[in-house]
């Protein structure tokens, strides 16, 4: 992987990080499961480098099909490489649901509701907002209150007790610092 996109990919799994870890303290869970969360943002798309010839600088929208199946084995190859290292059940639960939506329509399972692991479902949050908010290949990062809106439009993707969690982080004194994860 060329150095840019090393740091893209680590830039994002801080940002998810961060905003899972405090997205959980915000809903009040023990110190050691806002442990573990920050761990599951931080390696959620580690299956990514297994893919990186096909994804990096991609647009998940405007990929072909046979591209979009790779997009999809992600999640499992990030399971299989944090189980492989010894991560918790709970760390890899979280990587290989992270995609899925709360209506149904994600993947690899389709797994709807509570049917989705906790983790999984607060990593989701972070993840797409993470996206949203930085530069990609195909267009500009969003502002934090575009990517709000944008997922509002997007909301049964998400938990609803999360998403207020989520919202109520973003518009925290902290939001700046959560999401100042971009090397110069
Ligand atoms: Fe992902």
């Amino acid at each position: 992987m060329e150095e840019n996109m090393i740091k893209n990919a680590l830039s994002h799994g801080m940002c998810v990080s961060n905003m899972a870890y405090a997205i959980a303290k915000e809903m009040g869970f023990d110190d050691e499961f806002c442990r573990e969360i920050a761990i599951a943002g931080m390696i959620h798309d580690i299956g990514k480098i297994r893919l990186s010839s096909y994804l990096y600088g991609s647009d998940e929208n405007t990929l072909h099909i046979e591209q979009m199946k790779y997009v999809r084995m992600h999640s499992q190859l990030s399971y299989d490489i944090a189980k492989e290292k010894g991560f918790s059940e709970f760390v890899q639960e979280c990587v290989l649901y992270h995609h899925e939506n709360y209506d149904g329509s994600g993947y690899p399972e389709n797994l709807s509701g509570d049917a989705i692991p906790l983790g999984a479902r607060i990593i989701r949050v972070c993840d797409v907002f993470g996206a949203l908010i930085s530069d990609r290949a195909y267009r500009k990062a969003f502002s934090v209150g575009t990517a709000i809106e944008l997922m509002i439009d997007e909301v049964k993707n998400f938990d609803m007790e999360i998403f207020l969690a989520f919202q109520r982080v973003v518009n925290s004194a902290n939001i700046d610092k959560l999401i100042a994860t971009k090397w110069t």
